[in-house]
């Protein structure tokens, strides 16, 4: 799919289908009536008083060969109300209006900015959506795939915003691969696997990918991966991804993005519930995302180093399976008492970030499917956000509000982390039932030690099984475009 700005307007422009935007309760309702009703003839303006269609959150309109335009179909995006407009808001609705095209054969799809916001701005957040909705998780259908047709995007009205085409392209291809990599099964996605395409991915690109196999973390004593590796035929990899900027870098910062990619979580001997085990294939949706993140940033190449470390392994039960109680050393020498082999995100991550400080970066992020409880507290709206540094916590949720992800800062503090203290070892990997979310991110926070760290729990936002109107469903790619926004700010 290729996005191209057009200095045309709608009715110049053919294409096989144009999607223009409409807020509820404009300032002056006449303004959309009148813009759309002479695009369609009147209908527009009927279809609104009979409150059909009052430009809601989440609604869509087409209007088949609309009299006053030379595209064969016309749909109006509802955006809510304009005082409201978000980059979110507008993606959704961008995502609306293509779902609402759905099968219908579309090469060139031409599309009219709202009315308002700055050109950049709206291009980035229009690219977002139509990219991600024209996807379908059905690569493994052997017939019937659904067609993705749109071949050419046409953007109007957005004259000068050349390079927020260029940064959204890049993301849509960075999210585009992370959730392909986040719908494969685990039969087909092992740890190796995973690997493999990382470094198939990384030959065409400014970067290095380095794979450590199990004898390396052997060396390396990353006690904590190993154990949850041990119970699976499958050998774990620590993927290592670095991007490094032409020329001087500037001094100081070095960001270091590390992603958990459990390829499949049964849970170990503490083994999940079988009804919706077959959703933890996408326990490896923070790899993945920082895998799609690496993708674009080696294509829009900031001024800053990058060092992705992504751990992955596959949780299973069996005869070699770490049993609850055992008590691991992790690569920082800290030791874990594994209380539950589900509570194994954490495990890998300990390791991954003790690695990536070691490995120099200055400033951390984690992204990790990492618990249940993120979802009680926030749904499957918002990221959860924890850090150890307000400065840098502040950085990654401006970031966020850019890149158009919903992100919600969370608690960290010592009345936390006592909740991990056990009497046989430096900490245990899980704390009492209730802030889950919290004790998970309590205990990442010891291996982040003193570096500014942020931990995103994405465990409600990676996945959406019944996605209201603007996306397919499946994985989502949360992660990337924020991933990208900060390290081309920084
Ligand atoms: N991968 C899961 C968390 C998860 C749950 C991701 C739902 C996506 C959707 C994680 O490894 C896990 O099993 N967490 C446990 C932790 C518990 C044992 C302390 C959980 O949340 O139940
Ligand atoms: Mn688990
Ligand atoms: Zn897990």
């Amino acid at each position: 799919m290729e996005f191209k700005l057009h200095p045309g307007q709608l009715h110049e422009v053919g294409a096989d289908a144009a999607i223009g935007f409409a807020y509820e309760e404009c300032a002056d309702e006449s303004t959309w009536d009148a813009r759309w009703d002479k695009a369609t003839g009147g209908l527009a303006g009927d279809i609104a008083s009979s409150n059909e269609f009052r430009g809601k959150r989440h609604s869509a309109l087409l209007i088949h060969r609309p009299s006053g335009l030379p595209a064969g179909r016309l749909v109006l995006a509802g955006c809510g109300k304009q005082s409201a407009l978000t980059r979110v808001r507008l993606k959704e609705a961008a995502g609306a209006a293509v779902r609402r095209l759905g099968a219908a054969r579309t090469e060139t799809l031409a599309v009219e900015l709202p009315a308002g916001p700055d050109a950049g701005w709206a291009v980035r957040a229009i690219i977002d959506g139509v990219a991600a909705a024209a996807d379908e998780p059905d690569a493994h259908k052997s017939a019937g795939r659904k067609e993705r047709s749109i071949k050419t995007v046409l953007l109007l009205g957005a004259s000068g915003a050349e390079l927020d085409v260029q940064r959204s392209a890049a993301v849509a291809a960075g999210q585009r691969l992370a959730r392909e990599l986040s719908n494969e099964p685990g039969n087909l996605l092992p740890p190796k696997e995973l690997a493999a395409r990382t470094a198939h991915l990384a030959e065409d690109l400014p970067l290095t990918c380095e794979v450590l196999h199990e004898q390396e973390l052997r060396d390396l004593k990353m006690g904590a991966l190993l154990g949850v590796a041990q119970g699976s035929s499958q050998p774990p990899v620590m993927i290592v991804l670095r991007y490094r900027p032409e020329g001087k870098s500037r001094e100081g910062t070095h960001l270091g993005l590390v992603g958990k990619a459990v390829t499949f979580d049964t849970g170990g001997i503490s083994i999940k519930p079988s009804a919706d085990m077959h959703y933890m294939k996408h326990d490896m949706a923070g790899g993945a995302a920082m895998i799609g993140a690496m993708l674009a940033i080696a294509r829009l190449q900031p001024k800053i180093p990058v060092t992705a470390v992504v751990p992955s392994v596959e949780n299973m039960p069996g005869g070699r399976a770490q049993r609850p109680g055992d008590i691991v050393t992790t690569r920082s020498g800290k030791t874990v008492e594994v209380l539950n082999t589900d509570a194994e995100g954490r495990l890998i991550l300990a390791d991954a970030l003790t690695y990536a400080t070691e490995l120099g970066c200055t400033h951390l992020v984690d992204a990790a499917t990492l618990t249940g409880a993120i979802v009680v507290a926030l749904g499957w709206t918002h990221t959860g956000l924890f850090g150890n540094d307000e400065d840098w916590r502040d950085a990654v949720l401006a970031a966020s509000r850019e890149a158009g992800e919903r992100m919600w800062p969370m608690p960290l503090g010592e009345s936390y982390s006592m909740l991990l203290e056990t009497p046989v070892a430096d900490v245990a990997n899980i704390g009492p039932r209730w802030g889950g979310a919290c004790t998970a991110a309590a205990f990442l926070q010891h291996f982040a030690g003193d570096t500014p760290w942020v931990h995103l729990d994405i465990a409600g936002t990676a996945w959406h099984e019944k996605r209201p109107t603007d996306a397919p469903p499946g994985a989502t790619g949360v992660g990337v475009s924020t991933m990208t926004e900060l390290a081309m700010s920084l």
